[in-house]
């Protein structure tokens, strides 16, 4: 079996081919390097038969729709991919023949709706479901994401032979692929927790998709087979757990107060600013939101501190709806330099509970 990984980036795509027929399958490829792809297939003299998707991609638009045109392989992804551009869709425990090595397809939602595990007889390509060493996996908090289901993909997975190699559609810092057992002592995903313990756990890290996530969707939902369908940043690690923070956010401790203490430090001489970190919409929903807040939204935070600018020393309480957002907005906010940052613990649905007031406009 031939197997490599062609790209530069932290995008990783696998060329998987039978040395004997020549035939090959591409997984997780990427629009921009499609001319390098055709090249490394015409120099290998090999026949692209099909691509796979391992998922609906949220960092990068996918070169899938374009081979296809150009060469007039298969394209598959899981049954739940929404691109019509797929040519046939892969229900769980298919098995797609390569030669005559067979590619086992799993389906392990989680990170997306439409997530598959590829599993080889000595490796195992994970896309973003499980990712290497310390990075753990693949956000749940992007449109169609579900921490439960991952954590019963992630079980599915841990039932894997041990001695698979694992190779993830995603490595920002250049760690090595290892065996599945070597992933079970060193991955933090994969360590034992119950399904909701695994919940909490990620509800804490949740950050919602940024802007530019959301038009790559777009992009490859409609097939894209133009790089310039989405604004994509350079090597940002988009589908990682926090991948949009700055480096060394994570690692910030932050101080809660509970809603009863944010009001009475509103009602006295120096009160603090409430930043709401929600998206706009949710100010005038059901929750509404407290009288006086600046309103900027988390996955955009770190790009618009500027508009904090001289009111650093205040006093900061950052809101959402239950605590999680806010709480990563504090920590973007304290890695910025911010001296008085603190969460309003339980956010606006403990605000609304405990009957305090609210606006709509
Ligand atoms: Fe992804």
């Amino acid at each position: 079996m031939i197997f490599t990984q062609l790209n530069p980036g932290s995008c990783r795509t696998y060329l998987i081919a039978d040395e004997k027929s020549r035939e090959a399958f591409l997984v997780d490829p990427v629009l921009e390097q499609v001319q390098d792809y055709l090249k490394t297939i015409e120099q290998q003299k090999l026949t692209l038969t099909q691509v796979i998707d391992t998922h609906t991609h949220a960092d990068h638009i996918s070169g899938g729709a374009t081979l296809k045109d150009q060469l007039g392989c298969e394209y598959t992804m899981h049954t739940n991919a929404p691109a019509r551009c797929v040519t046939f869709h892969l229900p769980d425990g298919f098995e797609c023949r390569l030669g005559n090595m067979p590619v086992k397809v799993l389906f392990t939602p989680g990170h997306t709706r439409d997530s598959v595990t590829l599993i080889l007889p000595d490796l195992v390509l994970t896309g973003d479901v499980l990712f290497l060493d310390d990075a753990g996996a693949g956000r749940t908090d992007l449109p169609g994401g579900d921490a439960g289901e991952h954590w019963d993909s992630l079980q599915r997975i841990l039932g894997l032979p041990d001695h698979l190699m694992v190779y993830p559609a995603h490595e920002y810092r250049n760690r090595q692929p290892s065996t599945l057992k070597q992933q079970k002592q060193r991955n933090p995903n994969l360590q034992p927790r119950s399904k909701q313990a695994y919940r909490d756990y990620l509800e804490g890290l949740k950050l919602g998709p940024a802007e530019w996530m959301k038009d790559v969707l777009k992009a490859n939902y409609a097939c894209a087979r133009d790089p310039r369908a989405a604004w994509i940043p350079v090597d940002v690690p988009a589908c990682e757990v926090k991948g949009t923070l700055g480096q060394g956010a994570n690692d910030q401790l932050v101080a809660g107060i509970p809603p009863d203490q944010v009001k009475r430090a509103l009602e006295g001489d120096n009160p603090p600013l409430l930043l709401d970190v929600r998206d706009p919409e949710e100010l005038t929903g059901e929750l509404r939101h407290i009288e006086g807040i600046i309103n900027i939204p988390v996955t955009e935070l770190a790009r618009r501190l500027g508009e904090l600018e001289g009111i650093q020393a205040r006093e900061i309480v950052t809101v959402c709806k239950s605590g999680g957002r806010a709480h990563t907005a504090a920590q973007v906010l304290m890695q910025a330099g911010f001296p008085k940052v603190h969460v309003m613990v339980g956010g606006m649905t403990a605000w609304k509970q405990a009957g305090y007031p609210t606006a709509s406009q």
